[in-house]
C-alpha cells in the first residue's frame, strides 16, 4: 500500500490551486485537489475577473449606446433600455461555462475533487469534510477574501452596503453609490454601476487613486474618472455607517482628522483591499507561523518552512492577481516533481479593466529613480492613429530605462486596449530588452501598440509622430 494517499493534496480551487494540480498531474503525480465552494475557478471565476469582466463589457456597451459614442460613426439609436435582469444573467452564463471548464478539466487530468473546506491534523494529513487524507506535498492555495471595515459592515442579502461580491449581485441600479477605497475594485465596480447610471462617489483615504501604479498614471486616472462624472473625496476616511429605511449614512474625516460630514448613499460599496484566508486551516497543528500581514511566508520554490507544505496565490505575499497565482500554481507543481519551477516577480502586469484600461509592468518611475539613474520616453494616445480614429483621446505610454544600460525597468499605458498592449512589454522585458530594442521592432500600423514603439523612440528623444 502507497505511503500517502496522494503525491500532492492543493487546498483551494481558485487559479492559484487549480492550476498547480493540473499542471501536478500532468507530471504523472497522483493528485486531489480539496475546494470548499461549490464550483470550482476560486475567487477569481466566481466573484472576481470573470463576472466583473462579464458586467464591465455589458455596461460598457450600454454606456456607448446611451451616452453618444455612437453618434460619431454615423449610427443613430432610438430610445435605449436596461435589461439588468438580462445583464446579469449573461455574466452567469460566462461564469458557469468557465468553472464547469475548470471541473472538465479536472476528470481529463485524472484531478480528484474532494468537496469540503480543508484542515490540518498534522503536515501530510488534512481533514476535509470529516474525512482524513493523507498526501506527501499539501500545497496551501486558499487565496483571499474581502477585508471588513470596522464600523461599516457589509450585508450583501440587505444590498446596502456591499462588497465586491455585492456589488456583482445588486437587482437594481442604486441612484446613487459611494464607494469607499479607490483602488481596483473600487474603480472598476463604480465604473460598472456609474455606466448603468448611478452617481458615483469615490472616498479614497490617500491622496491620489490606485496605489502602487506609477505617479503619473494615478494624476491621470483622478482626471479621466473625474471627467467620467465620478465624484472623488480623496484624503478622505469613512468613521462609520447607520442604515436605515433602506439607505446609508456615512461618516467622513479629513484623513489628516478634522470637521467630521455625513454623505447619504443607496448603496455602499466597501473595497479596501484583500486578506489572506488562514482561519480554519489548522496551521497551528503544523506551527506554521504568519507574517505581520497575516500571510504565509514562502522561499522562491514556494516551500514553507513546514517540510513538505507549499503555498501560492493571495495568501502569500506579491500582488493579489490571477495571472500571478496561475504561474506560482505551475511553478510550485513542477517543484514538487523535481524539475525547477520559477516565477520572476518581478515583471507581473497588472492591469485596471475600466474605460480606457490602466496598466503596467515593472518599476514606477518613483521606485526607478530610487534605485538609480533613468531615462523616460512618453508618447500621448491623442498622437496614436488607431486610438484617434477610434475617438479614444485619453492616455499615453510611458517607458523607463536605466539612464547607462538602457534596458526597460518598466511600462504604463494608459488606453482603451492597454490590457492587452501591456503583454508585450511584460515580454520584451522578461528578455531583457533595452528601449532601442522595441524602437526597432516592427509594429503594426494602425494599432494602438505602436504607441509603445513611439514611447520607445521617445525614450531618445526622437518619436515621430509628435
Ligand atoms: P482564490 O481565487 O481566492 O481561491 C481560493 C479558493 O480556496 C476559494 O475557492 C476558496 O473557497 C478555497 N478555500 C479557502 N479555504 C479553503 C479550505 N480551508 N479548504 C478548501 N478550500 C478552501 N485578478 C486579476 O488578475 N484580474 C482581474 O481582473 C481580477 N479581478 C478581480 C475582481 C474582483 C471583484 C476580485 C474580488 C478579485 C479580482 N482579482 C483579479 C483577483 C483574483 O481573483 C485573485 O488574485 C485570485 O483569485 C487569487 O487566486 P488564488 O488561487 O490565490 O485564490
Ligand atoms: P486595493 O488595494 O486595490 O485598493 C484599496 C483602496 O482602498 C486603496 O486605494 C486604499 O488606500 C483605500 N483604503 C484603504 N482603507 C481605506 C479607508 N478606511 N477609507 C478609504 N479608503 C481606504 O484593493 P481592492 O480594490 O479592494 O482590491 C483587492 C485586490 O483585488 C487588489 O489587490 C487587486 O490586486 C485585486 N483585484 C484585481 C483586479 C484586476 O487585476 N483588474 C480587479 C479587482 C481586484
Amino acid at each position: 500500500m502507497a505511503e500517502y494517499d496522494y503525491d500532492v493534496l492543493v487546498i483551494g480551487a481558485g487559479p492559484g490551486g487549480y492550476v498547480a494540480a493540473i499542471r501536478a498531474a500532468q507530471l504523472g503525480l497522483k493528485v486531489a485537489c480539496a475546494e470548499g465552494r461549490e464550483t470550482l475557478g476560486g475567487t477569481c471565476l466566481n466573484v472576481g475577473c470573470i463576472p466583473s469582466k462579464a458586467l464591465l463589457h455589458g455596461s460598457e456597451k450600454f454606456d456607448e449606446a446611451v451616452n453618444g459614442t455612437f453618434a460619431h460613426y454615423g449610427i443613430k439609436t432610438g430610445p435605449v433600455e436596461l435589461d439588468l435582469g438580462a445583464m446579469q444573467a449573461q455574466k452567469l452564463d460566462s461564469v458557469k461555462s468557465l468553472t464547469g471548464g475548470i471541473e472538465f478539466l479536472f476528470k481529463k487530468n485524472k484531478v480528484t475533487w474532494l468537496k469540503g473546506y480543508a484542515s490540518f491534523k498534522d503536515a501530510h494529513s488534512v481533514d476535509v469534510a470529516g474525512q482524513t487524507v493523507t498526501a506527501r506535498n499539501v500545497v496551501i492555495a486558499t487565496g483571499s477574501s474581502v477585508t471588513p471595515l470596522p464600523g461599516v459592515p457589509v450585508d450583501n442579502d440587505a444590498g446596502v452596503i456591499v462588497d465586491s461580491t455585492g456589488a456583482l449581485a445588486l437587482d437594481r441600479v442604486p441612484a446613487n453609490m459611494v464607494v469607499i477605497g479607490g483602488g481596483v475594485i473600487g474603480l472598476e465596480l463604480g465604473s460598472v454601476w456609474r455606466r448603468l447610471g448611478a452617481k458615483v462617489t469615490v472616498v479614497e483615504f490617500l491622496d491620489q487613486l490606485l496605489p502602487g501604479m506609477d505617479g503619473d498614471v494615478r494624476k491621470e486616472a483622478a482626471k479621466i474618472f473625474k471627467k467620467q462624472g465620478m465624484e472623488l473625496k480623496l484624503s478622505t476616511k469613512v468613521t462609520g455607517a447607520v442604515v436605515k429605511d433602506g439607505k446609508a449614512t456615512l461618516t467622513l474625516e479629513p484623513a489628516a482628522g478634522g470637521a467630521a460630514e455625513t454623505l447619504e448613499a443607496d448603496c455602499v460599496l466597501v473595497a479596501i483591499g484583500r486578506r489572506p484566508n488562514v482561519d480554519g486551516l489548522g496551521l497551528d497543528k503544523i506551527g506554521l507561523a504568519l507574517n505581520k500581514r497575516g500571510q504565509i511566508e514562502t522561499d522562491h520554490d514556494f516551500a514553507t518552512t513546514v517540510p513538505g507544505v507549499w503555498a501560492i496565490g493571495d495568501v502569500i505575499p506579491g500582488p493579489m492577481l490571477a495571472h500571478k497565482a496561475e504561474d506560482e500554481g505551475i511553478a510550485v507543481a513542477e517543484n514538487i516533481a523535481g524539475l525547477t519551477g520559477i516565477v520572476n516577480h518581478d515583471v507581473i502586469p497588472g492591469v485596471v479593466y475600466t474605460f480606457p484600461e490602466f496598466a503596467g509592468v515593472g518599476l514606477t518611475e518613483e521606485a526607478a529613480k530610487e534605485k538609480g539613474d533613468i531615462k523616460v520616453g512618453k508618447f500621448p494616445m491623442l498622437a496614436n492613429s488607431r486610438a484617434k480614429t477610434n475617438h479614444e483621446p485619453d492616455g499615453f505610454v510611458k517607458i523607463i530605462s536605466d539612464a547607462k544600460t538602457d534596458r526597460v525597468l518598466g511600462v504604463w499605458a494608459i488606453a482603451s486596449v492597454a490590457g492587452t498592449m501591456i503583454a508585450q512589454a511584460a515580454q520584451a522585458m522578461e528578455f531583457g530588452a533595452t528601449s532601442e530594442d522595441i524602437a526597432y521592432t516592427c509594429h503594426a500600423h494602425p494599432t494602438h501598440s505602436e504607441a509603445i514603439k513611439e514611447a520607445a523612440m521617445a525614450v531618445t528623444g526622437k518619436p515621430i509622430h509628435m
